[in-house]
Parts: C-alpha cells; structure tokens; sequence
C-alpha cells in the first residue's frame, strides 16, 4: 500500500502560554481533514485524551469510507447500494482485498481457490467435541477460527505477498465451513462437508440446512439474500472487531489468532451482538400498541434500556447497509410466505422513533442490525446465529484491513497512552502492619 496522505495545511497548538508549536493538517481523498499529533507529546509533553476514539484517525486506509452526516458507505469507492443490487460476495472480496472489481479471468481465478481451500482439516473436528453441546456458537467460533493458527502456524510474521495471499483465501474459504459447523453442532447434526460447485452463499446455505438423508436444493431467491447479507457486513472501516484485527496484527501475530481476535470483539451486544439483541426487543414489544412505553423507556435516563438496532457511532442519519436490508426483509418474507407480526412492529417502531425529538436530535436511526435479524430468523437461523454470520462476512473486510497494514510502510505496533488516575507512588507495607 502505498501512504497517500495529504498535507493541506498547519495548525498550531499552544499549550498553557508556551511557545506555539505547528502540526501538519493532513487530508484524505474525500477530504476529511485530521491533525497529525503524532509529534504532540515529543514536543509538548502533553498526550491526547480520547476515550472510545471518537476524534482519533488510528491509520490511514484505502478500503471503506463513511460518511455519516449522508448516509454513505462505500467500497473502494462503490456505493454499498450498487454493490448489494449488484454484484457478488466473491467479488466485493475481491475488490477489498485488491482494490479493483475482478475481470471475468480474475473472478474466475478468485473464485476457483476459494473454492480449492474451503475443507477444514479433519483434526479441527476434536475441537468441536471439546465444546458442550449447548455452547454458544461465536464461542466455538472464536475457539475453532485460533485454533487454525495451529494448522496454518507458518503463515505467521510473514511478509511474502505468496503466504500472505495464502492465509487470505484460506480464512475466507474455510469460514462458512467453521460458521456451518458451529450451527450443526449445536443443533447435533452430521457435519455436511462444503460442495464447491454451489455460490459462497449457496454452498454456505446447504452446510447449514441439509442433511445426509434428504436431498437438498438451495433456493435461489434466498441464496441471493444471504449473499446481499454478506455483502452488507463485509467491511465497516475501523470499527471495534476491524480496530481489534488491527492491533492483534501490529504486533507480527499469526493472521488466523488475529481474526480469532476480531471474532471475540464482535460478539458483544454493542456491537455484532446487536441484531440478536434488536429481534428479542421487537419480540418483547410483540404488538405496535406497546411501542410508546418501549419508546419511553428508550428516553428515560434512569431506565439502562435502549433501543437495540438504533444509534451508530458514525451513523447520524439512516445507516445505508438498513435501507437495503429493510427491501431484503420483505423481498424474504414474501418469498417464503412468512406475515412475521414482529416486522410490523419493526416498521412502526421505524416510523415513530425516527419522528421523535429525542431521537432526531441525537442522529439515531436503524443501523443494519435492526432488521437483520428478523430476515435471518425467516431463513432459518437460530439467533445465537446471527453474530456468527456477521463473523463469516467480516472475516473478508478483517483479513483485508490486516493485509492493507502489514503492506503499510507507516504501520508501527499500536500501543496506546492512558491518563492515570490511581494512587500516586507509596512504599509497601508488610500485611501484619495494614
Ligand atoms: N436508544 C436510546 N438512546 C440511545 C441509543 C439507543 N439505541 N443509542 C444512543 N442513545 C443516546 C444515548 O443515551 C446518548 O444520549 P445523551 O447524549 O442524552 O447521553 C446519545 O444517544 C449518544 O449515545 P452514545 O452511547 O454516546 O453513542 P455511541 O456512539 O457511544 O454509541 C451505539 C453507539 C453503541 C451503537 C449506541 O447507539 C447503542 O447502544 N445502540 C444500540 C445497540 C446497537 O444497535 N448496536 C449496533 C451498532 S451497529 C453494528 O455494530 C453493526
């Protein structure tokens, strides 16, 4: 990756009266100004304090831009609504991983090694029987995707662009297989092993929902959804999960123990744990006469309740990956014959707190997780599954993010500051004394 930061201009900082020292004002190409603090403390002594990151730039990156005022995702470029209508998981792989759409030859190719990797090694099955039977799915997720750290171990501290592209289309081949295998297990279902003549989202359907004694048939319309699902999800630029992905590989770490990282993160209710959190609300809620208390308890201040699925930290208006998501819903529902009571709370839900003041005021809107759920249970999906899918398509957006910083020639080891505010510095004191 090549640095394409800009300097556009100064600013000058002058802490307490002291002589005012000039930062470089940097620039990115859809022109977003930042302050370079790099050389803060070296030449003021002085750190800066920015808990949850809200106005910090942790790297420069070429992958994903936000715009949250409007409303705007793109990749490389592509508005997130063309891709969706578009195009296809594998190639939005493609395009985050190398930058550009693939050409017929390039997609072909991308597509063929895919396919070529998306067995697991037959030992990771132990790994499964280590789990309880019950045990939450991103927890054998989490387990199983570092545990293939074991397998692919000489992937590590690598800077060959060969092994590199190597562990690339491993993960991305061998995570539905991982995230199918995970569902199976906990529903005590034979492992169905990945048949590579069917899409990503095709072959990823038939792991999950055939079994050995039946034939099985993907559906198109819905092999479509889950692809747009995919698609959706793939990246977010620098998001808790990526941040995390991000960390873990500045210090050299093995890139599957690196996603094994970003797995862990998602997991949380704040974050890829939300959409299970959004569907079990529309769920409490249950009827559209019961929104104006739920909506009252979103405000009240003293009452911890939030509304699942709403707010975003760069959002501040509707999250564009929702729009496409909200069409998606339907487009399911009515395919498979489903009048789900749930969606018409979601859509009343929708339609009064987005006139609300409270919510208005703050930029809260849908983000993508507020109708995921409800279109993942009509495919069939537990709910303790959804943050797995969320994984298995992120996983793409992570191993690019990880692969663009090891290319980086500013990339250092993060290691962030802290404000200390313990005990100032005072002798022990032997325990028969305290
Ligand atoms: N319901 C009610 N009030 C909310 C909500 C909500 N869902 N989200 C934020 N607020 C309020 C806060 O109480 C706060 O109000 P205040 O200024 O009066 O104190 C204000 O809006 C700002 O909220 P913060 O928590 O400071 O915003 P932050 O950017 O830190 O949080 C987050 C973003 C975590 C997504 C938050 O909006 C939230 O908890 N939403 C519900 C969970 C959710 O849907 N997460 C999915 C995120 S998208 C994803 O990961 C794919």
């Amino acid at each position: 990756m090549e640095n394409k930061v800009k300097q556009t201009g100064t600013s000058t900082i002058s802490i307490d009266g002291a002589e005012p020292v000039e930062f470089p004002v940097l620039s990115g190409s859809m022109g977003q100004p930042a302050i370079d603090v790099r050389a803060l403390s070296k030449h003021t002594g002085h750190f800066t304090f920015d808990p949850g990151y809200t106005s910090t730039c942790s790297t420069e990156s070429q992958i994903t831009f936000i715009d949250g005022a409007k409303g705007q995702l793109l990749y490389r470029g592509y508005p997130i609504e063309q891709l969706a209508e578009k195009s296809t998981f594998l190639e939005v792989a493609y395009l985050l991983i190398n930058g550009e759409l693939p050409n017929k030859t390039e997609y072909k190719s991308f597509s063929d090694t895919i396919t070529n990797h998306t067995m697991l090694h037959d030992q990771i099955e132990s790994f499964f029987h280590g789990f309880r039977r019950d045990s939450h799915p991103m927890a054998m997720l989490t387990g199983t995707v570092g545990a293939l750290s074991g397998f692919y171990h000489d992937d590590q501290h690598t800077t060959e662009d060969e092994a590199r592209n190597l562990a690339i289309h491993r993960i991305i081949a061998k995570i539905p297989t991982l995230a199918a295998r995970c569902y199976k297990y906990r529903i005590g279902q034979p492992h169905v092993y990945p048949q590579n003549d069917l899409s990503y989202a095709g072959n990823f359907l038939r792991m999950c929902f055939a079994v050995p004694a039946e034939p099985y048939e993907v559906n198109p319309v819905i092999e479509k959804a889950m692809d747009k699902i995919f698609i959706l999800h793939a990246d977010h630029e620098q998001n808790a999960s990526t941040s995390t992905v991000r960390l873990a590989g500045s210090s050299g770490a093995n890139p599957y123990a690196c996603i094994a990282a970003g797995t862990a993160c998602l997991w949380g209710p704040s974050h890829g744990g939300a959409n299970e959190a959004a569907l079990n609300m529309l769920g409490e809620i249950g009827t559209v006469d019961r929104i104006p208390e739920f909506i009252a308890r979103a405000k009240d201040k003293s009452d911890p309740f939030r509304l699942m699925g709403f707010g975003h930290r760069v959002y501040k208006s509707m999250d564009p990956r929702a729009t496409v998501m909200r069409k998606t819903t339907h487009e399911v529902l009515g395919e498979l014959g489903i009048t789900n009571p749930v969606l018409e709370v979601a859509m009343e839900l929708e339609k009064i707190a987005t006139n609300e003041d409270y919510f208005v005021k703050r930029g809260l809107y849908p983000n993508v997780d507020f109708y995921s759920g409800i279109v993942l249970s009509a495919l069939g999906f537990p709910t303790d599954m959804f943050t797995v899918l969320f994984a298995l398509a992120r996983t793409t957006g992570w191993i690019s993010q990880w692969n663009e910083m090891l290319e980086d020639p500013s990339q250092r080891i993060g290691r962030p500051r802290q404000l200390y505010t313990g005990a100032p510095e005072r002798d022990y004191v032997s325990i028969g004394e305290r």
